[in-house]
């Protein structure tokens, strides 16, 4: 981080002005540092939904939202999609550096000795109702987590940051596979670790005590390919969730599961969800017209779910990898002709070809195809989200480890513009 100048700030009192250091990170725009404003000004910026705050330094994800690129660590998301497994990815966010063959082995094995819950915690599942979301359940369990490792740790000591890390990454599928079997009355399966990440998943999802599962490669490969694309987004609205929990210093399972709350909704996460099922209710290419009239139509909240995104304004590269993926599953699996496929294909077509739409940039995003292929793959919509949770566990760790190390870190505290009532006193005859 250089500082590159200076900016002159006018505050507009009889041509007073304050100068405040700009400084330049390694790609992307430079940023006005006005952590001394209010002490030479006594004024605060005004910027809600942080359209032009940077909120943090880091050093593990970068986004050009005009190129549409997407950088882990500064390698394309392109070539981590296909040429990495899951792992190795989760490996180069916490570290910033992919795995050697020993250090990927390694790290594979650290994962598989913290995959199984304790048995207390298992029992944790009975409370719930069968009929309970799963990401609601998620963020129940994730949060319990905290109950099971919190005396012993410091989170000012990397090694017991790194623990904690990698029993995350390693308990999120074994949490979110027990919430499904749950919810359909299924006993639970129990981590394999001569399985992959994602097979081992996939097995704990759909085995059964009386048959075994046995994985489809491709079907693994796309499982393997959602989690990369999920990974991480830099300070999307659940990363900085997880921060600002993470900010006071409070417990990380506690502040994943405050990640988990955040993504579970459908202007992030659930978005995939609420596609699928914006794509069930159109039904059929011949009502694609009502729905996008709806969309555009500024007296109905209404959005196309899929479309639209607060950092890409030209295209998602996470979309296009999704895509692609969505022809190879149903290819693999015979369902080149699945008519929800053939409708997404078809409203994504008409909508990019609507001036709305292309006046105000938007264009389908990872969550428009995420969906259908996790349908092809068998996992039921109502846990989607639960697998971005899962997928998006090692970017939220990456960036909490991040922030406590970093010696600029304090507890985040935004300010506020206040335009509530002024001071007056309780009327004395009430
Ligand atoms: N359908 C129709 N119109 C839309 C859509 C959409 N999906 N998205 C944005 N717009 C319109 C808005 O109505 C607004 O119009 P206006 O300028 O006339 O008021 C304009 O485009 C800008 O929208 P904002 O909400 O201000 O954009 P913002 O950057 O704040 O929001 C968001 C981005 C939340 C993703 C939005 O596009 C949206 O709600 N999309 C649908 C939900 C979705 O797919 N979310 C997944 C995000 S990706 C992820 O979490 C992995």
């Amino acid at each position: 981080m250089a500082q590159k100048g200076t900016a002159t700030l006018n505050l507009g009192k009889g041509g007073e002005s304050i100068e405040l250091p700009i400084l330049s990170g390694t790609m992307g725009p430079d940023v006005v540092d006005i952590r001394t404003l209010h002490a030479k000004s006594g004024m605060f910026t005004y910027d809600p939904g942080y359209l032009s705050t940077a909120s943090s330094r880091s050093e593990i994800t970068f986004i050009n939202g005009a190129k549409g690129v997407l950088l882990y660590r500064g390698y394309p998301i392109e070539q981590l999609a296909s040429q990495c497994d899951f792992t190795e990815v989760c490996f180069l966010l916490m570290n910033g550096e992919l795995p050697s063959v020993d250090q990927k082995l390694a790290f594979d094995n650290a994962i598989k000795g913290h995959s199984m819950l304790h048995e207390q915690l298992v029992k944790f599942y009975t409370g719930f109702r069968r009929d309970a979301h799963p990401m609601a359940v998620m963020v129940g369990v994730v949060g319990a987590l905290s109950a099971f490792y919190h005396e012993a740790m410091d989170i000012s000591d990397a090694s017991h940051r790194e623990l904690s890390a990698l029993r995350l990454i390693a308990k999120l599928p074994t949490i979110a596979a027990m919430a499904y079997k749950y919810s359909i009355g299924q006993p639970f399966v129990y981590p394999c670790n001569d399985l992959s990440y994602s097979e081992n998943f996939l097995r704990m999802m759909f085995a059964v005590p009386t048959e075994e599962y046995t994985p489809n490669p491709v079907i693994v490969r796309a499982l393997d390919r959602i989690l990369i694309l999920h990974a991480d987004h830099e300070q999307n609205a659940s990363t900085s969730t997880v921060r600002l929990a993470g900010s006071s210093g409070a417990n990380p399972f506690a502040c994943i599961s405050a990640g988990i709350a955040c993504l579970w909704g459908p202007a992030h996460g659930g978005a995939n969800e609420a596609c699928l099922n914006m794509l069930e209710e159109i039904g059929d290419v011949s009502r694609i017209d009502e729905y996008i009239e709806r969309a555009k139509d500024k007296d109905d909240s209404y959005r196309l779910m899929g479309f639209g995104h607060r950092v890409y304004k030209n295209f998602d590269p996470r979309a296009n990898l999704m895509r692609e993926t969505c022809h190879e599953v149903l290819n693999e699996l015979g369902l080149q002709n699945d008519p929800l496929f053939k409708l997404a294909l078809e409203l994504e077509r008409i909508a990019l070809e609507d001036e709305y739409f292309i006046s105000k940039k938007l264009y389908p995003n990872v969550d428009y195809y995420s969906g259908i292929v996790q349908r092809a793959l068998g996992i039921p919509t109502i846990m989607f989200t639960a697998i971005f949770a899962m997928a998006r566990t090692v970017g939220w760790v990456a960036q909490w480890s991040e922030m406590i190390s970093d010696p600029e870190y304090r507890i985040g505290r935004p300010r506020q513009l206040y335009t509530g009532a002024t001071l007056r006193d309780v009327p004395s005859d009430r």
